[in-house]
């Protein structure tokens, strides 16, 4: 059979790492994939430049628009990354009947809607496994091997940086400047960096897992979305004094009235899988109504781990070439016609566990007026602490984990809380999961 040509668009460390790739194990990738797959052609800003990887057998340019119209390139790869030029290449890419692989989840998050019903009316496929937690093949696994499930819920570290950073505060007590400046070093961080501490690159990720997990357009911009800039040190401390990490997850979640999609930091129990990834390891449950608790685990970034989702997805295009488009797996895991609408929750109709920290005047009473409040509420409690704030010796901190309840619910105590004039500041808030390992 011939063997499949690919046009790549951009080649710096994943496209390097693809390309070793495909030299180290071509001939297995050959016997996997029925037919060779061969990188033809670059476009790269500066041909001049050194590369990590042979380029002997590839026509290096500089010129995207000349692949996406070469006739004798089958499948487009694009690694440029963002929305911008990228966007148009792949839409003139699929428009001259390309398949497309990406590795750019900023991209999918925000045009894959349109991406794949232009793919589905060009009968081209656009594969994204490298968009979501790098070498972890999530994507497939939700798409497919948990095909049979109603998907409850996916709750995961999907963006190593912010664990990196998580971890590396905690057990090496660096300051968060400090270990963001090493993420960055060590080549994981994005190329802006508030992509990863905002926790808008671990959105990115949960529009795809949502979409593919619940059959739910892609819905990025309604995702609550919440970074790790603001956590304190203290609350990392008192967590852990009550039995929790704090991590930073991204979760998609059923509820009766709706679907939840939250990226938040968050507080795990000490002893749950998700609680014990460290560094900037990725990590993702999924939990099937057939299946139960299943748990994914594995590089989120890097040459390699990339580059190993990426020349799946090209053996998967391979062999799925010579299938008529009908017969392939939809690219949202859903047929494009049994796609819907689902309410999207906004955070007052959240429901979990919540962990709040306020701080008050140090007399008799005040911590049976906080519990009094939440009583009314119909707040259960999980765990109390009180303890000395740094400085005021006549406060204390009271911090609380409620039992699963409304969000709404229990803002409407913080705001009773805040107004009680026992309370000297600001309350600080975070949220609980008790995800099922
Ligand atoms: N900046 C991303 C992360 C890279 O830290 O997870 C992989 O998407």
């Amino acid at each position: 059979m011939e063997p499949v040509k690919v046009g790549v668009l951009g080649l710096g460390t994943v496209g390097a790492g693809v390309v070793n790739l495909l030299a180290r194990n071509g001939d297995e990738i050959s016997r996997r994939a029925g037919r060779e797959i061969q990188i033809t052609r670059a476009a790269v800003q500066n041909p001049a430049k050194t590369r990590e990887c042979d380029t002997h057998n590839i026509q290096m340019g500089t010129d995207c628009r000349a692949i996406v119209e070469d006739p004798e390139i089958d499948v487009v790869l694009e690694l440029i990354g963002g929305d911008g030029q990228a966007y148009d290449l792949v839409m003139a890419a699929i428009a001259n009947g390309k398949h497309v692989v990406t590795a750019n989840k900023h991209l999918i998050a925000l045009h894959g809607n349109e991406i794949f019903a232009a793919a589905d009316e060009a009968g081209v496929v656009v594969s994204f496994e490298a968009a979501v937690a790098g070498g972890i093949p999530i994507i497939k696994a939700i798409r497919e091997s948990l095909a049979a499930n109603r998907i409850e819920w996916v709750a995961g570290i999907i963006n190593g940086t912010g664990n990196f950073i998580l971890s590396q505060m905690n057990f090496e007590d660096v300051s968060f400047e400090e270990a963001l400046a090493d993420a960055q070093a060590r080549g994981f961080a994005e190329a802006d960096p508030t992509f990863d501490v905002e926790g808008i690159d671990a959105a990115h990720k949960l529009a795809i897992i949502g979409s593919i997990a619940f059959g739910i357009p892609l819905s990025f911009e309604q995702i609550v979305t919440d970074g790790i800039r603001q956590i304190a040190a203290d609350d990392i401390e008192y967590a852990e004094e009550l039995g929790y990490r704090v991590k930073h997850l991204g979760i998609a979640q059923r509820q009766d009235n709706g679907v939840a999609l939250r990226v938040h930091p968050t507080l795990v129990p000490e002893r749950a899988l998700l609680a014990n990834v460290e560094g900037e390891k990725n990590a993702i449950m999924v939990y099937g109504d057939a299946v139960g608790p299943t748990a994914y685990y594995g590089a989120g970034a890097g040459a390699g781990p990339t580059a190993s989702s990426v020349v799946a997805d090209m053996i998967d295009t391979a062999r799925m070439m010579s299938v008529d488009p009908s017969g392939r797996v939809p690219h949202l895991a859903f047929q494009p016609d049994q796609i819907t609408e689902e309410p999207i929750l906004e955070s007052d109709e959240f429901i979990c566990g919540h962990y709040f920290r306020v701080q008050v005047a140090d007399k008799t009473g005040v911590m049976a007026e906080i519990t009094r409040m939440l009583a009314e509420l119909e707040i259960g409690i999980e765990a109390i602490l009180q303890k000395d704030p740094p400085t005021a010796e006549d406060d204390a901190r009271v911090i609380i984990i409620t039992k699963p309840a409304r969000e709404g619910t229990l803002h409407q105590a913080l705001e009773h809380i805040r107004a009680l004039p026992t309370t000297r500041d600001g309350v600080v808030h975070y949220r609980v999961a008790e995800f099922e390992d």
